[in-house]
């Protein structure tokens, strides 16, 4: 029987509750196809950090570097300032796992009704890259507090990391059936990091003839993701611009309680980690009012990065006729898991 350590975040808010049934999913799929998963839980997350004013100790950093994969809930409270958890934990794994493909799926599923678009055609893919522009932290503040403040952030762009990700992308766009790529930047404005981008880009695209390339600004794709969302295949782009527009494509797919992610590191040197979109959702924590099929999806793509393709598809059929199903049904967060259970065992594999 195949065996995989996983590691599980399942942090702050509704992260413990969309994890709980989330693992109520992978236990029914696991058991189907004969698989083992090895669970260890790590309490990190607010209530760590204010036992102990650490985010993630180094220790726990190179515990969790054993595992295989790591499924992560949500973090963040608003007990804790603002950042504390987000750098100090969510990016310190992001950064120091190397994870470079932030991977983030666009699909409306049938039976979903999108709040701001009429399409009922989206299915696209953003790689976001993961470990560089803005989100490395550099910058410096000066004179805090006074009328001379002056603050800067700095967008970090290396060839090699531009290369990797888009590389990643290429791969990506060439085993879809559309073989499409859209290289979204700001070249217009940001001449030097999107010089380098697009560079790039060019460069790799000779080596896929078959991929179809495109470009768009930014501000261009934030409209057309919405107007014309069935435009896209695979776009790849910065991290703060993949930020920005992963919540726009949630939007567009029924709802940030649907958008799911993998953070992942290609070469296996470290775990890759899988999440949901969504944040940790103090207001609603505890009322079993979350949805976990954010979750359940990114489960799914933790299924595949580990070469599990049939389960994970057996756990997207099974979420796409629960979405089918649905209509204006009011179910808990464990009914959904629970539906969503049932349905595996069911199915024939
Ligand atoms: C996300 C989140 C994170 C990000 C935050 C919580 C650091 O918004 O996963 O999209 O900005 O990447
Ligand atoms: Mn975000």
């Amino acid at each position: 029987m195949k065996s995989f350590n996983l590691a599980v975040i399942a942090g702050d808010g509704i992260g413990p509750e969309v994890v709980a049934q989330g693992l109520k999913v992978l236990d029914v799929v696991a058991a189907k196809y004969q698989v083992n998963f090895v669970k260890k839980n790590y309490e990190l997350g607010a209530a760590f950090w204010h036992k102990t004013k650490a985010a993630l100790p180094d220790d726990v950093m190179n515990d969790l570097a054993k595992a295989d994969v790591i499924l992560l809930g949500a973090v963040g409270d608003p007990s804790v300032p603002s950042g504390t958890l987000e750098r100090g934990l969510l990016l310190k794994l992001r950064f120091g796992f190397d994870h470079f493909v932030n991977l983030r799926p666009a699909r409306l599923f049938a039976g979903v009704k999108s709040a701001v678009t009429n399409s009922n055609n989206i299915d696209f893919l953003v790689v976001r890259e993961g470990t560089e522009g803005l989100y490395v932290g550099a910058g410096q503040v000066k004179d805090e507090g006074s009328k001379s403040e002056l603050a800067t952030e700095e967008s970090i762009n290396t060839y090699k990391g531009v290369e990797r990700v888009i590389r990643y992308a290429f791969n990506k766009a060439k085993v879809r059936p559309r073989q499409k790529l859209t290289l979204v930047h700001k070249n217009n404005v940001l001449v030097r990091a999107g010089g380098l981008w697009t560079r790039v880009f060019n460069e790799v695209a000779k080596e896929f003839p078959e991929v179809k390339t495109d470009y768009l600004h930014v501000d261009a794709a934030a409209m057309f993701f919405v107007t014309n969302p069935d435009r896209f295949d695979v776009v790849v782009t910065d991290n703060l611009f993949g930020d920005i527009l992963t919540d726009i494509a949630a939007a567009i797919c029924g709802g940030i309680g649907l958008a799911a992610s993998a953070n992942i590191n290609p070469t296996g040197k470290f775990p890759s980690m899988f999440e949901p979109v969504h944040g940790s959702a103090p207001d609603i924590a505890g009322k079993n009012l979350a949805d976990p099929t954010a979750t359940i999806l990114s489960i799914a793509m933790m299924l595949d990065h580990l070469g599990l393709v049939d389960a994970a598809r057996d756990v997207e059929t099974a979420v796409a006729q629960d979405l089918l199903n649905r209509k204006d049904s009011k179910r808990g967060t464990d009914e959904i898991g629970a539906a969503i259970s049932n349905a595996i065992s069911k199915a024939v594999a």
